[in-house]
């Protein structure tokens, strides 16, 4: 039998992006990550099926400020984004499921009718669903869904009618630590023409208490999202983690701009890496780097354009400060 995911596969071949340089494989992270101080994983294995349902409901957490503020930003300023890029394709870094691009995609089509979106996103399934649906709700454009890293670089990303818009929302931006997030955008800065221009979604320094409310939420999703990459780390290596024994922690490093999300083991222990051929040992209290999230101010933001060889074309501030979006293109 089909599921609703080999559907949507099959009638949109997605493209899987050749990466332009290795990619190290999960137990080459974990190797790395793991078994150094401080012990760290890349956050990128948060998102299989379950982590990307967990992300969406984070999404619609009453703490989780981001994604309203940022919805209410492209609401509000999608009219004046779509006349100022006149796209005529628009790529998505990290689309996941394209909810808040709707906003965009809906005054696209209703300005200038349109044209091809190119989401792009590691996560498979939930990627073929949100094109399969967007494909299904805007007739005037066409869709077609790019599956792949982009840690591997995006060389190998396909020619797309000009001018093109790339966007990245989410705050996803904050995921890469200063020096990621400029080679990352240099990249794209590199593949951009002059008249292209890309829409960075950043979240805001701000109060302490709010930011780390958005990472703990009540309803626990937050914990569970975080708790989840260990289920991943046993499905994929063979490893024995138990979730139970460690807890989740974010906290919100002033001086750094990062909120540090942390697995705390709860008591000592000893965790097999059957696929590494080796075993390490926790104690009580240690902690495992999941994710780095940072939060912009206008110095901080700028720098990042200014060494990625971009500019700043018009920043769209949230009404309560707490986030940004801004549009920028390449240095002239
Ligand atoms: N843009 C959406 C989702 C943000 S969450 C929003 O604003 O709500 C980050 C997204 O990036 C997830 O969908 C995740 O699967 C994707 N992602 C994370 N690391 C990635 C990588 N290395 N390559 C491609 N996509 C990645
Ligand atoms: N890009 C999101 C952010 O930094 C990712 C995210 C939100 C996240 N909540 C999380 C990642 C909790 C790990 C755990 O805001």
């Amino acid at each position: 039998m089909q599921s609703k995911t080999d559907i949507a596969a099959d009638s949109f071949h997605p493209l899987r992006l050749q990466p332009a340089r290795r990619i190290p494989s999960l137990a080459d992270d974990a190797r790395d990550g793991l078994l150094s101080t401080p012990r760290t994983l890349p956050p990128k294995y948060f998102y299989d099926e379950r982590g990307s349902v967990l992300f969406d409901r984070i999404c619609q957490t009453p703490e989780y400020y981001p994604t309203r503020s940022e919805a209410a930003l492209l609401d509000q300023h999608a009219a004046e984004i779509i006349r100022r890029c006149r796209p005529g394709s628009i790529l998505e870094l990290g689309s996941g499921t394209s909810a808040k691009t709707r906003l965009l995609l809906q005054t696209w089509a209703e300005q200038s009718g349109g044209g091809r979106y190119w989401p792009f996103d590691v996560s498979e399934e939930m990627l073929l669903d949100a094109a399969a649906s967007i494909n299904h709700d805007f007739p005037q454009i066409a869709v077609t869904p790019l599956v792949g890293d982009y840690t591997g670089g995006l060389q190998g990303l396909p020619a797309m009618a000009e001018p093109n818009l790339t966007i990245f929302l989410g705050g996803t931006i904050g995921n890469f630590t200063h020096h990621e997030a400029v080679s990352f955008l240099s990249e794209l800065a590199d593949r951009m023409a002059l008249e292209d221009h890309v829409l960075i979604g950043m979240d805001r320094h701000k109060d302490t208490g709010i930011i780390e409310a958005a990472y703990n939420d009540a309803e626990g999703l937050t914990a569970l999202f975080n708790l989840n990459v260990l289920n991943v780390l046993n499905r994929e290596l063979g490893a024995d983690f138990d979730v139970e024994k460690f807890r989740h922690q974010a906290v919100y490093n002033v001086d750094g701009m990062r909120i540090e999300m942390y697995l705390i083991a709860r008591q000592s222990m000893k965790v097999c890496l059957p696929a590494l051929s080796t075993e390490f040992e926790l104690e009580e209290g240690e902690r495992i780097l999941t994710e780095i999230s940072r939060k912009f101010d206008d110095k901080s933001a700028n720098a990042l354009l200014v060494e990625s060889g971009l500019e700043l074309v018009q920043p769209f501030l949230s009404d309560n400060g707490y986030f940004s979006l801004v549009l920028a293109r390449r240095r002239r």
